[in-house]
């Protein structure tokens, strides 16, 4: 996963830290072998995880949370890339106001592979390609356990960077179109950061639907 790479992690055991219970790796009891017969395990989950808000670079670790169940209506996804968003670095912060409660599993968009499904699950089949909408934190995992109507199909044919990312600023910039006023081909806007994703969604959309986009940027001349 892209922040796999980007974020400088030590893997270390997870077990004390999630409160997890070890033997779940191994030496089940016989019980429990009979009961896993008849459920659907999640894999073992590598996760980039904080403990406690800070500088991530300092706070997160990647560590492997073990395998779950997933219950008749959740659905099982193999992560395939999950972006950095500067909210999840606020988050991380603990300055964003909308954050899990720590510890917590990084991450709040992406997209995924359908790895598995709960017996109740219908329309979503191990091989779609999906994104959890709206937005769903814990995304920088390798494999995520939600409900099922967290995910939704998209084509097998888009790009894995724009389906990693759609969730959140091009409906942004949507919103900030659409929201306010009515806005019809020929009219034109006024923005300013338009060197943001979110500003660069705003000009394409803008564009698509023929309204003028004034962009302002701040005068980065001497950096
Ligand atoms: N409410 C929501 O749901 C939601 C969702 C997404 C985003 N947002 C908000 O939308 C905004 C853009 O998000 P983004 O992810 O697209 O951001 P981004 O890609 O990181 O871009 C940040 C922008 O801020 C400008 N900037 C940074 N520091 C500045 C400074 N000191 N003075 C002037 N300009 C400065 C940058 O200009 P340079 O290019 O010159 O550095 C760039 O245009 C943020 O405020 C974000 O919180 C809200």
């Amino acid at each position: 996963m892209v922040v796999a790479r980007s974020i400088a992690l030590k893997a270390v055991n997870t077990a004390s830290l999630w409160g997890l219970n070890r033997s779940r790796f191994g030496g089940l009891p016989k019980v429990q072998t009979v009961r896993a017969l008849s459920t659907i395990m999640s894999p073992p989950s590598k996760a980039v995880v904080y403990e406690h808000h800070g500088p991530p670079d300092s706070v997160t670790r990647m560590i492997e949370l073990p395998p779950v169940e997933v219950q008749e209506n959740q659905v099982c996804v193999k992560m395939l890339a999950a972006p950095i968003n500067p909210s999840d670095i606020n988050r991380i912060e603990g300055v964003y106001p909308v954050r899990p409660q720590v510890p917590a599993v990084g991450g709040y968009e992406g997209v995924g592979e359908v790895y598995s499904v709960g017996s109740a699950v219908k329309g979503l089949s191990p091989g779609d390609l999906v994104i959890p909408s709206p937005p769903s934190s814990g995304t920088w995992q390798t494999y995520v356990v939600k409900d099922h109507d967290i995910w939704h199909k998209i084509s097998k044919d888009s790009p894995i960077e724009y389906a990693a990312t759609v969730t959140v600023n091009p409906l942004t910039a949507i919103r900030m179109l659409e929201d306010f006023t009515t806005l019809s081909a020929g009219d034109s806007i006024v923005q300013n950061g338009a060197t943001s994703i979110v500003g660069q969604c705003v000009i394409q959309l803008a564009r698509y639907r023929g309204i003028h986009s004034i962009n302002i940027i701040r005068d980065r001349c001497c950096t």
